[in-house]
This record gives structure tokens, C-alpha cells and sequence, in this order.
């Protein structure tokens, strides 16, 4: 158990173990990397090592020493002291103010937040816990007007409920907690708008919403009535309630806001009644006798000795229509069910709209959709159901450097009914084993995934694989027990993200670059403050440079809070990192997004006050938390909250 006292990505990996285990014997990252290095390190001699991971083809391989002695950032800005206190801290000329925070009023009509006093109802018209993936909805192509869409992922009873309501006896105060927590899950769809130079919530907002894990979605695509998503509830198959988990999330070239579900297993307990077919889905996928949460005890859904199907209906991307605050969202199973971190939506050069996901397990694998369909500019309406048909890929990283993505496509390889696949339902409800016949490569963890649509690459944040063996990898590469995870970089084939083929690199092995046996590969310019561990969101500004947020840094393995990391990929400054910002103790750092004009950041401050800073054994609750973050009230819980980061006086960001 962690030292840490709440449920928490971290907390919950320690708990499950190594969430599930892929008992595939497909090859995994480090194995094909490690090979990777054998072959280069035939060309340059073994004094390549260092410079491989960091490289982009054999000719940079040769110039790379030479360069990076006198690379230069381009971010312009001056960084962060790396550490750890009780708030967050940006770059000196920035401001990062609270824009909204957990219990904050969405609509003319939510009341005040009360911490000791929540109620389901109030909470479903307040801002959700635990914010996630944050996007941005232009109104009118705007950088100062727009709609904010924010997931919230999880809660943590010890710190939002007191103590006498937490450990009650009285069953129907429980049943309101579990209620609390549902509403205070799913996401939330706001309008802002910057007023004087500030960023504001406009409650009148037509489109403000929030979507719970009880709000009402339809199931779409090749899963959609499918008898294995059929309930005693729902004998549709199609109609399911809520969403959970929702981790990262993107926004379409249409306007529309993708939502991915990533550890739904947490949420559900019992037995299988005996011969269930589900039962290898349901391991593979997580699901444990014991949940974290307590909903089973009050809904019969989150019960699969009642309900053997409801797990079926989580673990999917969910499209949500900002436009229309009524209506439904949609889970769009054509895109797999696994644990979605994210979904980063673009478009191929033909017009075909392409979603890159990652499946956040150790082992597990990164994949990509691929509409039939093409992104209309010119009708809106025509795009809102292009992720319902399309090819679902998943990944496969040569040792050469190349890279194929393959198709989960019914009835194709050994994609039949001789493996137990009778439809595209069961390929994207399985699309795990489905990937693991199909030869994918086990990744460290698969997290952000964002495309460059300034370069036309890709990068993959793996976060980390600490039950990684050294057998399974060549030592002089990544990593057994990789603590502090790596990204990677693709350059799909004539830069086109539609393309089934491509290349790859390691932009970047993470952890402190000063102890020789992590293995890092920072460049030489990048300072004490600059290294980081534990890569989980990532962003792309409109020049094309990368900004990653991570998640779980702290004072023991880094001595440093997670914060936002300015990453160069281009040139002869490639893997020198700047600390943009940190946030305060115990949390993680969620988001980032830069808005179109470069002029605003924002970011999300995921669990503050889950860990401690000075006493790491020590009990965090909401009487006693680490810390107060933002309000520094003696009455007011930790909150976790989004930060909006301008430069004082204005302009662009680190330019
Ligand atoms: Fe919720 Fe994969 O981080
Ligand atoms: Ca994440
Ligand atoms: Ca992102
Ligand atoms: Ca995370």
C-alpha cells in the first residue's frame, strides 16, 4: 500500500498490483528496443548508447554529441525551482490563477459549494472532483470565448467527506455519499470567456452542462445492442448510464468533446455466475471481486453477480455533442474497449477523421482509428457519428525503427471464430486479446498520445513499467523496472496520420539524468530543474512544441512535485526540458492545453493534499490534509481545481 492515503492512479496500480497482466507472449517495448540498439550499435560502436534514445536517424546519430553541446530551449522563459511545498508555482511573469475548483457553481442556480454539507444535487449542478483532460471549444474561432470541457475522473471520500460522515453507520448517509461521488464523476462543459485580461465562468452559459455517472448515453457503433452489452436494465443493449474514470479526453475537428473511460474495473464487484463467458474478458480488463468504490452496495449494476453484462458497457471513448446541452452522449465502441486514456482527434490528409488512443496497463498497447468517412468543414451535422464506422489499428514497433499499424478488422487474421471473435463486437469489446493475435507491441504504460500537426509526428507518453523484468529487455535500453517511463515519437508515413505505416523513435528516457543507472537521456542543456519522471498528459502548441504534465513525481524517487515540463523536439536543443510549472503537494499534474494564440494555458491540479511533504506516513484526511490548496481555509478541504496561466501584461507564452 502506498504511503500515500487515498485512492489515487498510483495508489490504485499498488493496490491491484500490476493491474492486470497481459498473458500474451507478444514482444514487448523493451525487447524491441533493446534489438534496436544492437543493430545501431553496429554502426556507430558501442560509444552510441547515450545518444541513440535521443536521436533521429543515423546521420543525427553521428552530428548528436557534437550539437547538443551548445543546444539552446526555445521556450523563453525562466524556470521553475524544482520542489515541493504546499502550492503551486509557475515561471517568474506568468500568472497561473484558479479558474474553477471542485463545488465551484456552473449555472445561476447552483448553490454555494458547502463541504460539510454535500448533496448529490447540489454537487450535479457544481464543478465535478479530480479534473482531468481540459479542452477548449472555440466560440466563433475564438482564443478569448469558448467552451471548456474538463473529465473528472475519480473521487477520494478521506478528503472530500468528514470523518463523521465518512465512517457513519447510518446505511442512507452512505447511499449519499455514494451518490456525491457519482455526481461529482463524469465532466463538465462550461463557458468562458476573458474579460480584462482575466479569465472568467459564464454561468449563464446556454451550453454549461454536467454529465455524471448517471447521465443518460446511447451505445453506438459495432457493439451497440450487442447481446453482450445487454442488461435486465436495458434489454437494448443501447442504453446505458453515465460515465466513469474519465481520464484524458480531446476535442474533434467538428467541436464535439471524447471522453475516455480508463479504470472502470474499480467500480465493480461480485462473482460471475459460473460458466460466464465474460470471465477472461473481465480479468483481462481489471475487474476484481473488490471494488474501491461503494455504488455496488446501493446499484445492482456495478454488481456482476446481477448485472453479467454492465461491465461490458464501460471502457469506451464517449463523444458529447457541446452544441446541444440535451443531448445524449454517445459511446462510440467502434474505437475498442480497454482502459482509455485519451483520445486525440485530427485528420488523415484525405480528410478521414483519425483518434489515437492509448490503453494506460502495463504491457498494454497503443491504437489508432480511422473513420470511413470524411471530415465535412462545411456541415457539421454530417461529422457528429463519423467515429461509428471506421478501422480500429493497433501498434506494432520493429526493431528496425519501423513501425505498423494493424487493423482489428472481424474476420481477417486470426481474428475468427476459431479465436472466439463472432462479430466486430467482439473484436472491439476484447480488443485487447483481439491485439494480442494480431502481434501488438506491450508498451510501459501508454498514456497522452498527441499529434503534431505542425511536423506530422506523434508522441506517446509511456509513464512507466515498474513490473518490466530484465529478462524481457536488453539492459543497455529501456528499462526493467522503468520507474520513470519514456515518450515516444512516430513520424507516420508522408506525414500523413492516416497512414498504416511509419517510423519510430525514443524522443526522451525520463528520471534524474545525474544517476547514471536510470538511464535517462535529457539533453546536457537541461538543468536539475528540467528532468522529470512519470509522462502522462502532453500538448502541442501552435508552433509545434511539446508541453508534458506528469504524474507521480514526488519528494522520495524525485525530490520534485509533478508540474509541466516545455519538451524541445526539433533540432540540436531535441529532449531539453524546462519546468514551466509545479503544483502543490500530493497532486498531479492533468491538461495541459495551450489555446490557438499561444496567449493561455491551462492545466488541471488533480488530488492536491493526496501525500504529504513533511511526515510522508502521515494520514491525509480532509480534517488533516497536506495541504489546503487553493483556499487555505481552515474549513475548506484541499480542492482540486484548473489553473489558467497568462503572462502578466499578456502576449504569447514562453515566445
Ligand atoms: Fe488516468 Fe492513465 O491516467
Ligand atoms: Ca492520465
Ligand atoms: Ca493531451
Ligand atoms: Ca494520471
Amino acid at each position: 500500500m502506498s504511503k500515500k492515503t487515498e485512492i489515487s492512479e498510483g495508489t490504485l496500480l499498488e493496490l491491484y498490483g500490476s493491474p492486470e497482466v497481459n498473458p500474451s507472449d507478444n514482444q514487448t517495448m523493451g525487447e524491441i528496443i533493446s534489438q534496436r540498439f544492437s543493430r545501431r550499435g553496429l554502426l556507430k560502436g558501442a560509444g552510441a548508447a547515450a545518444a541513440i534514445a535521443a536521436t533521429v536517424s543515423p546521420m543525427a546519430l553521428l552530428m548528436a554529441d557534437e550539437a547538443r553541446a551548445d543546444s539552446k530551449s526555445s521556450f523563453n522563459f525562466k524556470e521553475v525551482e524544482a520542489g515541493v511545498d504546499d502550492t503551486h508555482h509557475v515561471a517568474e511573469g506568468y500568472d497561473a490563477d484558479v479558474l474553477l475548483r471542485w463545488g465551484d457553481p456552473l449555472f445561476p442556480d447552483s448553490p454555494a459549494f458547502d463541504p460539510a454539507n454535500q448533496t448529490p444535487e447540489a454537487q450535479a449542478k457544481q464543478f465535478g472532483y479530480n479534473n482531468d483532460y481540459v479542452g477548449y471549444i472555440p466560440i466563433d474561432g475564438s482564443s478569448e470565448h469558448g467552451l471548456l470541457v474538463v473529465n473528472h475522473e475519480y473521487t477520494a471520500p478521506l478528503l472530500m467527506y468528514p470523518k463523521t460522515q465518512r465512517e457513519s453507520a447510518d446505511s442512507a448517509l452512505q447511499k449519499q455519499l455514494a451518490d456525491i461521488e457519482m455526481a461529482a464523476h463524469g465532466g463538465t462543459v462550461v463557458e468562458i470567456r476573458k474579460v480584462s485580461g482575466k479569465w472568467q465562468v459564464v454561468k449563464e452559459g446556454k451550453r454549461n452542462r454536467r454529465i455524471t455517472a448517471n447521465t443518460e448515453m446511447i451505445v453506438s457503433g459495432p457493439a451497440g445492442g450487442n447481446e453482450r452489452l445487454q442488461t435486465i436494465a436495458d434489454p437494448s443493449g443501447t442504453k446505458v448510464l453515465g460515465m466513469i474514470n474519465n481520464c484524458s479526453g480531446g476535442v474533434t475537428p467538428w467541436g464535439t468533446y471524447v471522453s475516455g473511460e480508463e479504470n472502470f474495473g474499480n467500480y465493480f464487484k461480485g462473482k460471475l455466475p459460473v460458466g460466464s463467458k465474460e470471465a477472461g474478458n473481465y480479468a483481462r480488463v481489471g475487474l476484481k471481486e473488490k471494488p474501491d468504490y461503494s455504488w455496488a452496495n446501493f446499484y445492482d449494476r456495478f454488481d456482476v453477480s446481477k448485472e453479467p453484462n454492465e461491465a461490458n458497457r464501460f471502457g469506451w471513448i464517449v463523444e458529447i455533442d457541446v452544441n446541444d446541452p440535451t443531448s445524449k452522449p454517445k459511446k462510440r465502441t467502434a474505437l475498442g474497449r480497454f482502459k482509455h486514456e485519451g483520445a486525440f482527434a485530427t485528420l488523415a490528409k484525405d480528410g478521414r477523421a483519425v483518434v489515437y488512443l492509448g490503453d494506460d496497463t502495463q504491457g498494454e498497447y497503443v491504437y489508432k482509428f480511422v473513420s470511413t468517412g470524411k471530415y465535412n468543414p462545411d456541415n457539421r451535422a454530417a461529422n457528429l457519428d463519423l467515429l461509428d464506422e471506421g478501422t480500429l489499428y493497433v501498434a506494432r514497433f520493429e526493431a528496425d525503427g519501423t513501425m505498423e499499424w494493424r487493423p482489428l478488422v472481424f474476420g481477417t487474421g486470426p481474428l475468427n471464430a476459431t479465436n472466439g471473435f463472432n462479430s466486430q463486437a467482439d473484436v472491439v469489446i476484447e480488443a485487447r486479446r483481439a491485439g494480442d493475435l494480431l502481434g501488438a507491441t506491450k508498451m510501459d504504460r501508454p498514456e497522452d498520445i498527441e499529434a503534431n500537426e505542425v511536423n506530422g509526428k506523434v508522441y506517446v507518453m509511456l509513464t512507466n513499467n515498474k513490473s518490466l523484468k530484465s529478462d524481457q529487455v536488453n539492459p543497455a535500453n529501456p528499462r526493467p523496472n522503468n520507474k520513470f517511463g519514456h515518450i515516444i515519437e512516430i513520424a507516420e508515413e508522408g506525414k500523413d496520420f492516416g497512414a498504416t505505416r511509419g517510423t519510430w523513435e525514443i524522443l526522451l528516457k525520463c528520471g534524474d539524468p545525474s544517476i547514471a543507472d536510470v538511464g535517462a537521456s535529457f539533453s546536457t542543456e537541461t538543468t536539475k530543474n528540467g528532468w522529470f519522471g512519470m509522462p502522462d498528459n502532453c500538448a502541442v502548441d501552435s508552433a509545434g512544441r511539446l508541453w508534458v504534465s506528469t504524474d507521480g513525481n514526488n519528494l522520495e524517487d524525485t525530490g520534485r512535485t509533478d508540474g509541466i515540463w516545455a519538451v524541445e523536439t526539433e533540432g540540436s536543443a531535441r529532449a531539453t526540458s524546462k519546468l514551466f510549472l509545479r503544483v502543490p503537494v500530493g497532486a498531479e499534474m492533468c491538461g495541459p492545453l495551450m489555446l490557438p494564440n499561444m496567449e493561455t494555458m491551462m492545466a488541471a491540479v488533480q488530488h492536491p493534499g493526496d501525500g504529504d511533504w513533511i511526515d510522508d506516513t502521515r494520514s491525509n484526511t480532509f480534517e488533516n490534509p497536506s495541504t489546503r490548496w487553493p483556499d487555505f481555509k481552515e474549513d475548506m478541504p484541499p480542492r482540486p481545481s484548473v489553473l489558467v496561466i497568462t503572462k502578466k501584461g499578456g502576449g504569447k507564452i514562453a515566445v
